[in-house]
């Protein structure tokens, strides 16, 4: 379709019907944004009602949560909800409805961080197996031991326990965080996973975990209920997962019956989510390229994430059809009201811009921005406005603080318990 027919025709605004229950009223998603307004004791807070409603009320379609741990000894970052049992069941409760009772519909994201996961923050962390971070990284992470093949079992229904929890909540579905480094995408990669077991040795052996993930999940949620899955295009890692792995995954995926695909990419090694072309107006997204591929080999829908920024770029995507649905992260957060502009057309008047620090050695680091930004979050949270202009150097100093301070009060937190 013509560039000009696509932005006349507003694809962005048509509903989609995701499955034979749920039907999306629009096709703008906010990503998943780790928000880190949990307790530090990891139960969810109505702080996080208040963010979702927010962006449900400014018309985004579909909400898809940051990262829920499913097991509170492997978090990601201090202030992660981690879903174990139904302890917080009234707080979840409030979060989904916060989305549903204003027409957007909410998937829970779920995960295991593997090894990338603060240093210091977990009693030692798990990996498929025991590979060191690339030098740069080491002093944020630490080397991980050999997940055993009991912990993997247990890891495995822990997922599906999580999302059923979700479901009873009143999310609308789950998503299975598979992209951008943590446990399910590690376990992907020949570059951290170097098992000789079940589990690993061939592609087909590194794709157990994942499937075995969704196997237990649709178990426990049963036949109707959306799962969707988070994967990376590639993980621009020398010897890492590449896209034709990634298409060897999402094969098995759409065959088992998973009801949406997102693609992404990168690590926080490699640079979560970085631009894979130079980009243009009608292709401002980074990962349209393989999302194409993709299309020919499945008929699951599918979301693309990652470089989305205007409405033209949005609806030009949606009208080569190389997706079903535009998701958004960065904006989102600068611009909780994007959503209204976007469906309508036009654009936020606020830029996503490179957030840097002015330290060469930080401003490298793949996290800097995702600090940043987890910044902003929290000020819409609290009903204040973002800030755009926040000095990066300021958010990098008040998050390192926060972040050390946090990984005490978690520690201390778990050792009380
Ligand atoms: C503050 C922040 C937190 C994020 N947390 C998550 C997360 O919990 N799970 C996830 O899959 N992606 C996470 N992402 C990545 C986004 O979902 C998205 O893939 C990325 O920002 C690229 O999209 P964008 O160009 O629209 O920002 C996060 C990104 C940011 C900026």
């Amino acid at each position: 379709m013509a560039y000009s027919t696509a932005i006349e025709a507003n694809l962005l605004a048509t509903p989609l019907k995701l499955t034979s229950t749920i039907v999306l009223r629009n096709r703008l998603a906010k990503a998943a944004t780790s928000e880190t307004l949990a307790t530090y004791d990891n139960r969810p807070t109505m702080r996080l009602a208040e963010l979702y409603r927010r962006w449900a009320a400014s018309g985004t379609g579909l909400l898809i949560t940051g990262n829920i741990m499913v097991d509170r000894r492997a978090l990601g970052e201090p202030g992660n909800v981690a879903i174990e049992d139904e302890r917080d069941m009234l707080v979840l409760q409030a979060w989904a409805r916060a989305a549903t009772d204003l027409g957007a519909a909410i998937f829970a994201q779920l995960n295991h961080p593997g090894k990338q996961s603060m240093k210091g923050l977990n009693a030692g962390t798990i990996a498929p197996s025991a590979v060191p971070f690339a030098k740069e990284m080491a002093s944020l992470f630490e080397t991980p031991r050999e997940v055993s093949a009991v912990e993997i079992d247990d890891i495995i229904h822990r997922f599906g326990r999580s999302a059923a929890i979700c479901k009873k909540a009143g999310f609308t579905g789950v998503q299975i965080h598979g992209a951008h480094g943590y446990l399910i995408n590690q376990f992907l990669s020949p570059h951290h996973n170097l098992r000789e077991d079940k589990w690993g040795g061939t592609a087909e052996k590194r794709r157990r975990f994942l499937q075995a993930v969704y196997a237990e999940v649709r178990r426990q949620v049963g036949p109707n209920y959306p799962v969707a899955i988070k994967l990376n295009s590639a993980d621009f890692q020398r010897g890492g997962f590449t896209e034709e792995d990634s298409l060897a995954a999402i094969q098995s995926l759409a065959d088992a019956g998973i009801n949406l695909i997102e693609i992404s990419g990168g690590t926080y090694e490699s640079g979560v989510a970085r631009p894979v072309k130079p980009t243009t107006a009608a292709r401002e997204a980074f990962f349209l390229d393989f999302a194409e591929k993709v299309r020919a080999a499945v008929r699951v829908p599918l979301m693309v994430t990652g470089g989305f920024r205007t409405a033209a770029g949005m609806n030009a995507a949606l009208g080569i059809g190389a997706l079903d649905i535009v998701g958004v992260g960065r904006l989102l957060a600068i611009d909780p009201d994007a959503p209204r502009a976007l469906l309508n057309g036009r654009n936020s008047t606020h830029l996503v811009r490179p957030v840097k620090t002015g330290i060469k050695a930080i401003d490298g680091l793949g996290i800097m921005e995702v600090l940043w930004y987890t910044l902003q979050l929290k000020r819409i949270a609290k009903g204040r406005a973002p800030r755009p202009n926040e000095s990066g150097l300021w958010a990098f100093i008040k998050t390192i603080l926060g972040s050390g301070w946090g990984t005490f009060r978690t520690r201390r937190m778990r050792a009380r318990a």
